[in-house]
C-alpha cells in the first residue's frame, strides 16, 4: 500500500495533506513519509530474517540525516561511497560496524578515517587501490577489512546510465581475473579479506541477471576456496527496481529467497545494499503551478520545481507519476467551472529545453495547483543543484499526523556562501 493516497479529495501523506504541507512550507518541497521507510526497509529485514546478514541501506539514495536517522533506529546497515556520507551515517546514529564502503574512488583520506570509524568492510574495485588501502590501514595501525568488487559481465538490461555490471562499464574487477587480485591482496598483512561484492545495475524489475550473476559469484567463492580464500559474506548490490508507472518488480521476499536457496548450507552471510526500493516511493516533490501557457503546439504548465530540484527525467528521460494535490476543487469565481483536462508538458523555470518534470500529462490545471510529483524520495533532493542560482527545496519529514522540517529551504545567503567579493575592484 502506498502511504500517498486521497482521501475525501485530498491526496495525503500519512495523516497529513499534501495541500497544508505546502502552504505551512512553501514549495518546492520533498515530503518523505517516515512509515514508508521504515515499512520498505523491513519488507527487507524480514525477508533476510534468521539468515546471517545486513540490510545496508544505500545513502545516494537520500541523504537526509533524518532520514538516516529513521533507518538506523530500525538497525538498518548502510552504505557509503564517500567520507560524507560516512559522517552522515554517525551523525544519525549509524551503527559502524554496520557500515560498507563502496565506490571506485575512494581517497587515502576517507580511508583512513573510515578505518579508523571502524567500519565492517571496504568494498574495493582495483588492483591499485588494494595497495592503497593496505597502506592506510598501515597508517591508520588496525587492519582493514575487504571485500572485492567483481564486474560478472552481466547485461542488466536497465538504462545505460544505471547498468554497472558490463566490462565495458568501470565498475569492479573482471571477474576472470579475480583470483589472481584476491591473492594479491592476500600478501598484505594489513588486509583481511573477508568478502566478495557485485551490483549490477539500478532500477531491475527482473531478478534473471541478479541470478545470473550471483551463479557467476559462487562459482568464484568455490575458486577462492579451493586456493585457501575463504569468504564470510557475499554482497549482491543494490535491491530491486521499484513501480513508478507500470513497472512490476517481484517481490523483495521472493527475490530473498530465491537467494538463499541459492546459498544454502555455504556458511555466507548475505549483504544487499537497497537504495531506491527502500525511499522511492516513500517521497514526493511538491510544487505549485505559476504559469499555464498554452500554444498552437503544446500546452505547457510552468511549474515552480525544475531540473536541478530533480533531474532524473532529463537526464535518464524518467517518467514519474504528476499528481494534484486536490482531486476536482477548483472554484472559478467568475463562473463556477472547472478547468478541462488537458495533456499538459509539466516544465520549470531553467532555461534548458531538457527542463521538464513531465511530458502530456492529462491534468485539470489551473494557475496556482499544487502538484505531487511522485516516486520522489530516491535520486530526488540528492542530486539537486543550485542552477540557475536556485535555492534548493526544503524538506519535510511526515510522522503519522506530524511534518517536520528536516532541511530548511535555502536562503541567498546558502547560496553564495563561500564565495567573496574582490578587495580590490
Ligand atoms: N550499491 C552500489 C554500489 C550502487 O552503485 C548503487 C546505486 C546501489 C547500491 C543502490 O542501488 P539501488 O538499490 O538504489 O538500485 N541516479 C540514478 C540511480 C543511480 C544508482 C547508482 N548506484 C537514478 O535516479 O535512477
Amino acid at each position: 500500500m502506498s502511504n500517498f493516497e486521497y482521501q475525501n479529495g485530498q491526496l495525503m501523506a500519512e495523516k497529513c495533506t499534501l495541500s497544508s504541507i505546502a502552504t505551512t512550507y512553501g514549495t518546492p518541497t520533498f515530503v518523505y513519509s517516515k512509515s514508508a521507510i521504515e515499512q520498505a526497509y523491513m519488507n527487507y529485514a524480514n525477508a533476510l530474517g534468521e539468515h546471517s546478514g545486513m540490510i545496508c541501506y544505500a545513502v545516494k539514495a537520500n541523504s537526509n540525516i533524518a532520514v538516516l536517522q529513521v533507518l538506523a533506529k530500525c538497525g538498518a546497515g548502510f552504505d557509503i561511497v564517500s567520507k560524507g556520507e560516512l559522517q552522515r551515517v554517525l551523525k544519525a546514529g549509524g551503527d559502524p560496524a554496520r557500515i560498507i564502503f563502496s565506490g571506485v574512488g575512494k581517497t587515502t583520506a576517507e580511508m583512513v578515517f573510515a578505518i579508523r570509524a571502524g567500519i565492517a568492510c571496504f568494498n574495493v574495485e582495483s588492483h591499485a587501490e588494494i595497495a592503497r588501502l593496505a597502506a592506510a590501514a598501515a597508517t591508520a595501525g588496525i587492519n582493514a577489512p575487504v571485500s572485492l568488487r567483481v564486474n560478472p559481465n552481466v547485461d542488466a538490461k536497465t538504462h545505460p546510465y544505471i547498468s554497472t555490471g558490463l566490462k565495458e562499464n568501470k565498475f569492479g574487477i573482471d571477474i576472470l581475473h579475480a583470483l589472481e587480485v584476491y591473492q594479491y591482496a592476500k600478501t598484505f598483512e594489513t588486509l583481511d579479506i573477508v568478502g566478495v561484492d557485485c551490483h549490477i545495475g539500478s532500477q531491475l524489475t527482473d531478478t534473471t541477471p541478479f541470478i545470473d550473476a550471483l551463479d557467476k559469484v559462487l562459482e568464484l567463492v568455490d575458486t577462492l576456496a579451493k586456493n585457501d580464500i575463504h569468504l564470510k559474506h557475499i554482497d549482491l548490490g543494490g535491491g530491486i527496481g521499484v513501480t513508478y508507472k507500470d513497472e512490476v518488480p517481484p517481490s523483495i521476499s521472493d527475490y530473498l529467497a530465491s537467494i538463499k536457496t541459492k546459498i544454502a548450507g555455504r556458511n555466507l552471510s548475505l549483504i544487499l545494499e537497497p537504495g531506491r526500493s527502500i525511499v522511492a516511493n516513500a517521497g514526493v516533490l511538491l510544487t505549485e503551478v505559476e504559469y499555464l501557457k498554452p500554444t498552437e503546439h503544446k500546452d505547457f504548465a510552468i511549474v515552480d520545481a525544475a531540473m536541478n530540484d530533480n533531474i532524473r527525467p532529463a537526464l535518464y528521460q524518467a517518467w514519474q507519476d504528476i499528481l494534484p494535490v486536490k482531486q476536482n476543487t477548483h472554484n472559478n469565481a467568475d463562473n463556477n467551472t472547472q478547468p478541462e483536462a488537458k495533456n499538459w508538458d509539466i516544465v520549470g523555470p531553467v532555461c534548458e529545453t531538457g527542463d521538464f518534470l513531465g511530458k502530456d500529462r492529462t491534468l485539470a490545471l489551473q494557475q496556482g495547483d499544487i502538484l505531487a510529483m511522485m516516486s520522489a524520495g530516491a535520486y530526488g533532493f540528492v542530486m539537486s543543484s543550485n542552477y540557475n542560482s536556485r535555492t534548493r527545496a526544503a524538506e519535510v519529514l511526515i510522522d503519522k499526523d506530524k511534518p517536520y522540517l528536516v532541511r530548511k529551504r535555502e536562503t541567498f545567503d546558502d547560496l553564495i556562501n563561500g564565495e567573496q567579493l574582490l578587495q580590490h575592484i
